[in-house]
């Protein structure tokens, strides 16, 4: 198979995060801090190791702001419900994943919050002056994606954490498309969640929520933490307070080798390799005819198109059954995006690229979209 769909989840991943992966569950496969026998104390020591790993990766000064999350839908449930309080207001911009639209929503209907959605040009590019206009008096928080996971376009997050700072408002990323891919600086933000399983080359079940020191969250599950236990009350030290339950020891281990993979390696080095493959694919199909590219150039490796007259769906099926290339076509749970785009009624066939794609698997990606652009 010929795997170009890593927006969703990298299929390749470092050798090291899967023996890591086994080994844990071999040898490291207990209940984490809840003990204090030997193998316990280990499996916490791993996992802290994992955070310390990620703390250096994003730049943060304190492993612990870290929670670990199954996955970034979780991590920005955590963080969107655990901000927004009764007749709050939230800004959120036209290209967000609907791990970002639907929380918003359920907090509309259960705490009557509000919102406004920025309107972000049709390349995705989101206008920083609108930003500032479309601050209230009772905005809490701007929650907004590092980087479109339909066409890839990136947002100036530094620049929107500037505009939120200055109104004391609270600003958060989703960081799906961009942790491990691009190199991200969390200690200008309030909070960021990311996906274990993507860019980060992680196991699937991973994930977290970076909430910067100071800020105390709602909680949206309580229970066993390991710590406080006489108390009948969710811990309010982080990571604790988000972190209630058993945590997947053996994946976040496999994490922690894949966070080690990035910092040898250097993401910057990733980001090189990735946005090769990416332009190297856009330059060629850019230039067939009927062939319509979705996007600004400032993004991450991701290509999105349609070709003239045909569905996106069929094309997707046609590289698979034909080609054995995966890709994803629709809607990519982001119908705001595809909206802003001008392709909500026709969806886009999406090809990303991961740092272990190679150019003759892009170059045979090319030689099928041609055909069947010809064949359609
Ligand atoms: C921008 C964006 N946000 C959120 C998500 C949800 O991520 P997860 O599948 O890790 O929950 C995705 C997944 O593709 C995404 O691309």
């Amino acid at each position: 198979m010929i795997y170009l769909d890593n927006a969703a989840t990298t299929f390749t991943k470092p050798r090291q995060v899967y023996e890591a992966v086994v080994d844990a569950m071999v040898k490291n496969g207990v209940n984490a801090g809840r003990g204090g026998y030997d193998a316990a104390v280990r499996a916490n020591e791993l996992l802290f190791e994992t955070k310390e790993r990620l703390a250096a990766l994003f730049h943060i000064e304190n492993p612990e702001r870290i929670a670990f999350a199954y996955n970034t839908t979780h991590a920005l449930n955590m963080g969107i419900k655990g901000v927004l309080s009764y007749g709050d207001h939230v800004i959120i911009t036209s290209m967000e994943h609907n791990s970002v639209l639907r929380p918003v929503k359920e907090c509309e209907l259960h705490k009557r919050i509000s919102y406004t959605v920025l309107r972000a040009n049709d390349k995705g590019e989101i206008d920083m002056n609108s930003l500032e206009k479309a601050i209230r008096p009772n905005t809490k928080l701007i929650c907004m994606t590092h980087s479109s996971n339909v066409c890839g376009t990136m947002m100036d997050i530094y620049k929107a954490a500037e505009i939120a700072h200055k109104h004391n408002i609270l600003f958060m990323v989703d960081a799906a498309q961009s942790a491990g891919a691009i190199d991200i600086d969390g200690s200008k933000l309030d909070l960021f969640a990311f996906p274990g399983h993507k860019g980060l080359m992680g196991p699937m079940g991973t994930g977290g929520l970076y909430v910067r020191e100071g800020l105390t969250l709602q909680t949206i599950i309580e229970g066993g933490t390991g710590s406080l236990s006489e108390s009948v009350y969710q811990p309010e030290m982080m990571p604790d307070r988000l972190e209630s339950g058993t945590l997947n020891v053996p994946a976040i281990v496999g994490l922690g080798q894949a966070a080690k993979f990035l910092l040898d390696t250097g993401v910057e080095t990733v980001r090189r390799q990735e946005e090769a493959l990416c332009s190297y694919f856009e330059e060629r199909v850019r230039a067939m005819p009927g062939v319509t590219v979705y996007g600004s150039s400032n993004k991450t490796a991701i290509c999105a198109i349609n070709i003239e007259g045909a569905d996106c769906v069929e094309v997707a099926q046609m590289l698979n059954d034909n080609y054995d290339i995966a890709v994803r076509a629709g809607l990519h749970c982001a119908i705001l995006a595809h909206k802003t785009l001008g392709t909500e009624k026709t969806g886009c066939v999406r090809f990303s690229f991961g740092y272990f794609n190679t150019i003759s698997e892009v170059d045979k990606a090319v030689n099928a979209v041609y055909e069947i652009s010809k064949e359609l």
